[in-house]
C-alpha cells in the first residue's frame, strides 16, 4: 500500500472503531407498550395505529385463521362471539411478557368480544401488566364487549381498567385524538409532553 491508501485505511478505521464500540455497549431499545388488536374491516386497525404513535408502542395484529368474510363467515363470526367461542390465531410476532403495558382492542360483535381477542386473552398471562382496553362498534354494544374483556382478564375479580369505547362516527381525527389523549393519561397516569 502506498502512503495515500494507508491514510485512507486509517481514516476508515477511525470511523469504524467508534461505531463498533457503540453497537456493543448500547443496550437494545426498550419496548414497553404493546398494542394488540383484531380488526375485520380496518376501523380498529386505524385506532391501533394512532394509539401506537401516541404511546410509542409496538403493534401486534391478531389474525383469526377462521374465515370472517362472506355470508357464512360473518354469520359464524356472530355465532362464535355470542357463544363466547375461541378461535385459532396466528403465532404472535411479539411476546407480551416483554411489555409492561398492553393495550387490547377490537370490534364489538353483538356486544361481545371477538373470538380472536378472547383467544389472545385466554392464551396469555396478563397478570401484573398495566392494561388498557379499547373497542369499536357501529352504534351499540362496545361498552359491554369491553366489560367482557375486562372480566376475562381479571378472572372475575372485577378489576377496573382504563377504557376507550368508540363508535365509528368518532373516528374523525379531531375527535379521536382527544379521546386518545384522555386514554393515554388514564393508562400512563401522566400527560405526554408534546
Ligand atoms: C358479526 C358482527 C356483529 C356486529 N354487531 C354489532 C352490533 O351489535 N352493534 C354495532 O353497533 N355494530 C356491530 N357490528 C359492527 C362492528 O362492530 C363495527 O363495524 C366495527 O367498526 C368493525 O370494526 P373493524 O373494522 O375493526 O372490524 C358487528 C359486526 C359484525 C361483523
Amino acid at each position: 500500500m502506498n502512503k495515500f491508501t494507508d491514510k485512507i485505511a486509517v481514516f476508515l478505521l477511525c470511523l469504524l472503531i467508534p461505531g463498533l464500540a457503540w453497537s456493543e455497549t448500547t443496550p437494545p431499545k426498550e419496548k414497553k407498550v404493546l398494542v394488540v388488536y383484531y380488526s375485520r374491516t380496518g376501523h380498529t386497525q386505524l385506532v391501533a395505529e394512532k394509539l401506537a404513535k401516541k404511546f410509542g408502542a409496538d403493534v401486534e395484529r391478531l389474525i383469526d385463521q377462521h374465515k370472517r368474510t362472506g355470508v357464512f363467515g360473518i354469520s359464524s363470526a356472530g355465532k362464535d362471539a355470542v357463544a363466547s367461542n375461541t378461535t385459532v390465531i396466528d403465532a404472535l410476532k411479539h411476546n407480551p411478557r416483554d411489555y409492561d403495558t398492553i393495550l387490547i382492542g377490537g370490534p364489538s360483535w353483538f356486544g361481545n368480544v371477538t373470538p380472536a381477542v378472547r383467544t389472545f386473552i385466554m392464551q396469555n398471562d396478563l397478570s401484573g401488566k398495566k392494561i388498557g382496553l379499547f373497542g369499536i362498534c357501529h352504534l351499540t354494544g362496545v361498552e359491554h364487549a369491553i366489560e367482557e374483556a375486562a372480566d376475562l382478564i381479571s378472572k372475575g375479580t372485577l378489576k377496573k381498567f382504563p377504557t376507550m369505547p368508540l363508535r365509528e362516527g368518532e373516528l374523525a381525527e379531531d375527535v379521536l385524538f382527544k379521546k386518545i389523549d384522555v386514554f393515554y393519561t388514564e393508562v400512563m397516569g401522566e400527560t405526554k409532553k408534546k
